[in-house]
């Protein structure tokens, strides 16, 4: 699946970019609270520069495989250089857009992780296309992990109005059938919220 996957035209305008959080998140308490696992199959929704997929790529081992995943080319691309550079063969890039289609099959993921993304998503009015793809790849009792920035006023991240509460974000998982089953605090700016795929 790799570099086999373009972007249409149309979809390519509707992107919404943004800065990493690496300065901000460690990228540890994201992964612990999501619950992964050696042997897991993560896929980093909106993978940015990849900090949160390189440390996953260290906690499932041999035995799992990262997909780090987005839209914006020049991180796909520099994710795939440093993974090259590095020799981390078990971190794989994917060049999608999450509004459209996830390259995965079906039931294929142990733990999706979506860090700083779905405000955007709520923002552009695209959660149901990107919720319906989520939840085909996650594997029943499989996990979706969203970080998110803590409502408050000010930088880091978006306008207040745009951030968004744990609650506004389990109001959205169990839309999709996602248990919500647990809230954590994963940083000064962020929290976690846990759901479970009940398919
Ligand atoms: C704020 S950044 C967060 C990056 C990283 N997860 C982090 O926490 O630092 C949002 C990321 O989502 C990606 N993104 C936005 N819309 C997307 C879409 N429709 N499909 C795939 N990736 C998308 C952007 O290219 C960007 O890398």
């Amino acid at each position: 699946m790799m570099g086999g996957y373009k972007l249409s035209d149309e979809k390519k305008g509707h992107v919404h970019h943004g800065k990493t959080t690496r300065n901000i998140l460690n990228p540890g308490r994201v992964l612990t609270a999501s619950g992964l696992k050696s042997g897991d199959t993560l896929l980093d929704a909106g993978s940015g520069d990849g900090f949160i997929s390189f440390a996953a790529s260290q906690l499932v081992g041999e035995n799992g495989i990262v997909y780090a995943l987005d839209a914006y080319p020049e991180s796909v691309a520099n994710i795939k250089e440093e993974a090259e550079k590095e020799g981390v063969n078990n971190l794989e890039t994917i060049f999608a857009d999450l509004t459209d289609e996830i390259p995965l099959d079906d039931n294929s993921v142990d733990v999706c992780v979506m860090a700083n993304v779905l405000h955007g998503f709520v923002e552009n009015n695209e959660v149901e296309e990107v919720m319906k793809e989520i939840s085909r790849v996650v594997k029943s009792e499989g996990v979706f992990a969203v970080a998110e920035f803590k409502k408050l006023a000010g930088p880091p991240g978006p306008p207040l109005e745009v951030k968004l509460s744990p609650q506004d974000v389990e109001d959205i998982l169990v839309q999709y059938d996602f248990e919500p089953v647990s809230s954590w605090e994963v940083g000064q700016y962020h929290y976690l919220v846990k759901g479970i795929n009940q398919k």
